[in-house]
């Protein structure tokens, strides 16, 4: 039976823990031959194994967003080992919790020049390919609910992510014309290593407490999302942003 993204080719990034990893496992499921990236590669080699268990098709990718030219090669390896990438779920990303006035020069640069610039570098370098190609593609970017509602001690992080929605945003509209969909996943909490540490704390239980669905996310709760941005289903969609955060930002209070 054809599987959804057969003869795919997709990219991840940070795929060596939490959502990227998740997401990798659940593109090749689909069918799709996945470049897994990130800088952790023995993290990358595992991801592989277990890809292959299921008969998927993997390829580990040294990758540091930070770095102009790591971008650039990891893309020309992806292209190169399995083909023109189709799908980009531009996912690295970090979180910093500081007080707004601690936060130095070293900080922002640390979390925007990975969330915001990492991304955005990413994403032009697939772009530039899809348009030389010109097969079209999806970007899916990962935003967060604190790209539109704060926090305290995150103002990095949500200033970051505001900066992907946004681009996200511009980026849809300028590259329509080249069939290049761009839109953003914007997930509430989702159980990770991210935060892992966060939710064990009592602050962090209390939080849950206030997800109208009263538990944090799973990876899998973003499949649905996932399979959306990433297939014909949403061949009329750019630009859009999906929140998926059990109810999170409903309430006012
Ligand atoms: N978990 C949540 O609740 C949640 C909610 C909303 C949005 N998000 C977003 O979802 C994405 C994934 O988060 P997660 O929860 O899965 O976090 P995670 O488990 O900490 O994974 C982050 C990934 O990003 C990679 N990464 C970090 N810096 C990188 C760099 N400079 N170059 C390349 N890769 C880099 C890491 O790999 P290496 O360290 O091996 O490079 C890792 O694979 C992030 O963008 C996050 O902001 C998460």
């Amino acid at each position: 039976m054809s599987k959804p993204l057969q003869n795919r080719i997709a990219l991840v990034t940070g795929a060596s823990s939490g959502l990227g990893r998740h997401f990798a496992i659940t593109l090749a499921k689909a069918g799709a031959k996945v470049a897994v990236a990130a800088r952790r590669v023995d993290k990358l080699d595992d991801l592989v194994a277990e890809i292959a268990t299921f008969d998927g098709h993997a390829l580990p990718i040294a990758l540091d967003v930070t770095d102009p030219a790591s971008v650039t090669e990891a893309v020309r390896v992806a292209e190169t080992e399995l083909g023109a990438i189709g799908i980009l779920v531009n996912n690295a990303g970090i979180v910093q919790a500081k007080p707004a006035l601690e936060i130095d020069e070293a900080d922002w640069e640390y979390v925007i020049g990975t969330n915001l610039t990492g991304a955005w570098r990413v994403a032009r370098e697939v772009a530039r390919h899809m348009v030389r190609m010109g097969h079209g593609g999806s970007i899916i970017n990962m935003a967060s609910i604190l790209g539109e509602g704060v926090t305290k001690q995150l103002s990095t992080y949500a200033i970051s992510k505001a900066g992907v929605v946004q681009m996200t945003r511009a980026l849809a509209l300028e590259l329509a014309k080249d069939n290049i969909r761009v839109n953003a996943m914007a997930p509430g909490y989702i159980a990770t290593e991210l935060n892992q540490e966060y939710f064990e704390t009592d602050i962090g239980k209390a939080l849950i407490n206030k997800i109208p669905q009263r538990r944090l996310g799973q990876p899998e709760d973003l499949d649905g999302t996932l399979m959306l941005l990433a297939g014909d289903g949403s061949a009329f969609m750019t630009g859009s942003v999906i929140t998926v955060d059990g109810g999170h930002t409903l309430a006012i209070a």
